[in-house]
């Protein structure tokens, strides 16, 4: 079996062996450079580590895992333009660097790329392989439109928070399991239970951004801190600080939502100072580890001994600890 890290170097090495070096630079030079800024790529080592449960030969899933992480800094490409976000894994993002065009279609070709890359599978397995990520590919959309439509609403639930975040986050980190094991011919109940404790994680996960998003630390982030609050994205937190604010802090909290012309700065630390005052930061760690828990009674019911699912456990575990 292959240690987390050893999964990661093979991603590594195998997305700079592909790398796409081509003309029109316009076109691919912003591919390489998103592509290169690295990333934790736990996409791809989750697609590599639930195969390397069955089997030990994982290059034979590498294509379809970088297909994954091509596709998932592609959603990044257009998720930046959405977001206006300036900065991504500390370096301009694309539309910021090259332009909002460049932005679009050197995401729309890496989408493309991603398709071919995860096709390039053996035979029997094309049919599943494809069904799935194009089924996930679709409820990333439908998540990342909900995400857009909730920053003008100010009555979201916390239950349409959280199938929008199951949407737009956790179905690609169950896919990216589930892909795995269906490459390695996994039975059905595993496959199933591996899905289950991806989108478990993913919940953790995007609540975990969305935290960091306001609590992080920007050089290790990577992300400009507050642009959640700049956009009035409705996560966890500031649905539930517009639940339990009263008078005057419900008039202050709703007034920067409204203020246009909002001064960054000024938002961000007001917005987080209403979050701690009302004790939203634990309430949101709360609910990060209710869906580790979660995730990992799902993780139990995959048929195999603990100890070759320990990998899986660890990797859970860190990147609900994680700070970038
Ligand atoms: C960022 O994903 C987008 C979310 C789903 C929160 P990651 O946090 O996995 O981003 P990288 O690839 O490590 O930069
Ligand atoms: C990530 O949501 C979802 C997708 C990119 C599909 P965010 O908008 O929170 O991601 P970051 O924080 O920009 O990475
Ligand atoms: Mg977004
Ligand atoms: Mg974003
Ligand atoms: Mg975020």
């Amino acid at each position: 079996m292959y240690s987390t890290n050893e999964l990661l170097e093979k991603v590594n090495q195998a997305l700079a062996d592909n790398d796409v070096v081509k003309a029109p630079e316009g076109l691919y030079a912003p591919i390489s450079y998103v592509l290169s800024l690295g990333g934790k790529r736990i996409r791809p080592v989750m697609t590599l580590m639930a195969y390397n449960l069955y089997r030990e030969d994982v290059d034979a899933a590498m294509l379809p895992a970088l297909g994954l992480e091509t596709y998932h800094n592609f959603t990044l490409l257009h998720d930046d333009l959405m977001d206006r976000a300036d900065v991504r894994r500390g370096k301009a993002t694309v539309h910021r660097k090259w332009d909002d065009n460049t932005a679009i279609l050197s995401g729309d070709n890496m989408l493309v790329m991603a398709m071919q890359r995860v096709c390039q599978c053996d035979a029997k397995h094309l049919p599943a392989v494809v069904a799935l990520f194009t089924k996930t590919a679709i409820e990333i959309d439908e998540g990342q439109q909900y995400d857009m439509d909730f920053e003008s609403r100010n009555d979201v639930s916390e239950e349409e928070y959280i199938e929008m975040i199951r949407l737009k986050t956790s179905v690609l980190l169950a896919c990216a399991l589930k892909m795995g094991a269906i490459l390695a011919d996994a039975p059905t109940s595993d496959l199933e239970a591996l899905y289950e404790f991806g989108e478990k994680i993913g919940l953790a996960f995007q609540l975990q951004d969305d935290y960091l998003d306001v609590y992080g630390d920007y050089a290790t982030f990577g992300k400009q801190i507050g642009g959640d609050i700049m956009c009035n994205k409705k996560t966890y937190m500031l649905i539930n600080a517009l639940r339990l604010a009263e008078g005057e802090q419900a008039a202050g909290l709703q007034g920067w939502i409204d203020k246009t012309d909002a001064v960054r700065d000024e938002k961000v630390a007001a917005v987080t100072r209403i979050y701690n005052q009302l004790g939203i930061p634990s309430m949101c760690q709360a609910r990060i580890n209710a869906y580790f828990e979660q995730a990992m009674a799902c993780l139990d019911k995959v048929n195999l001994p603990a100890e070759r699912k320990n990998m899986l456990n660890e990797l859970a575990y860190k990147l609900l600890n994680r700070k970038s």
